[in-house]
């Protein structure tokens, strides 16, 4: 029980922003970059990458669902980019992951962490999942980062739209919400050139 809670407040408070800090080094941005955070909702990532875009803009796009995320709303996130200095490059919408309110091809990085599972449909899955490859300009990545079952099924869904370098891989015990029962696992593509 104490080591469970242990894990939980760890992945919670340390583990989530340390891996994070991690894949966003692996996308080596040069710090123009149009930036897209589906489901950020209080910032913990959206923030992250825009601390490393300088000349560039993160926008984050959620509900707001205070269910998924205690003190979820817009107000807590627009004080956070304040609180960090990253707030003129900071952009906040209220949108559906599903119907993402933003044109073909508009990001040259697309990420999403621990969001599309709230989505309870897998045909709602499945097209939150289409949309953050429709929004991705051709060459510009995608990191999505989540728990649960449905992750091979977005590895499935990616295998069916114009992705390559698909790969699926467990980001380890700093990730895990309690235990290795419920670890969390990212899954990375580029959308196809051409
Ligand atoms: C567990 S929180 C994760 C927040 C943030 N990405 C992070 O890692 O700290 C899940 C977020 O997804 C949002 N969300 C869930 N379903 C959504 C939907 N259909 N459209 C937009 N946002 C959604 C929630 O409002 C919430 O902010």
């Amino acid at each position: 029980m104490a080591v469970t809670f242990v894990l939980y407040a760890h992945a919670t408070r340390r583990g989530k922003f340390a891996v994070w800090e991690e894949l966003l080094d692996e996308l080596e941005l040069r710090g123009d970059e149009q930036l897209l955070d589906l489901g950020c909702g209080r910032g913990a990532v959206l923030l992250a990458g825009a601390r490393r875009l300088p000349k560039g803009r993160a926008v984050g796009v959620d509900l707001w669902r205070g269910v998924d995320q205690s003190g979820n709303a817009q107000s807590a996130t627009s004080r956070n980019a304040q609180a960090e200095g990253v707030h003129s490059r900071v952009e906040l919408r209220t949108g559906d992951l599903r119907d993402v309110p933003f044109s073909e091809g508009e990001f040259d990085v697309v990420l999403s962490s621990l969001a599309i599972h709230n989505i309870k449909d897998v045909e709602g899955r499945r097209r939150a999942v289409a949309e953050a490859v429709r929004v991705l300009r051709p060459g510009g990545r995608l990191v999505i980062v989540d728990i649960g079952r449905s992750v091979p099924l977005y590895g499935d869904i990616l295998g069916a739209l114009p992705v390559s370098g698909l790969g699926v891989r467990s980001l380890g015990w700093r990730m895990w919400w309690g235990g290795p029962w419920m670890r969390t696992r990212v899954v990375t593509a580029s959308r196809t050139v051409g």
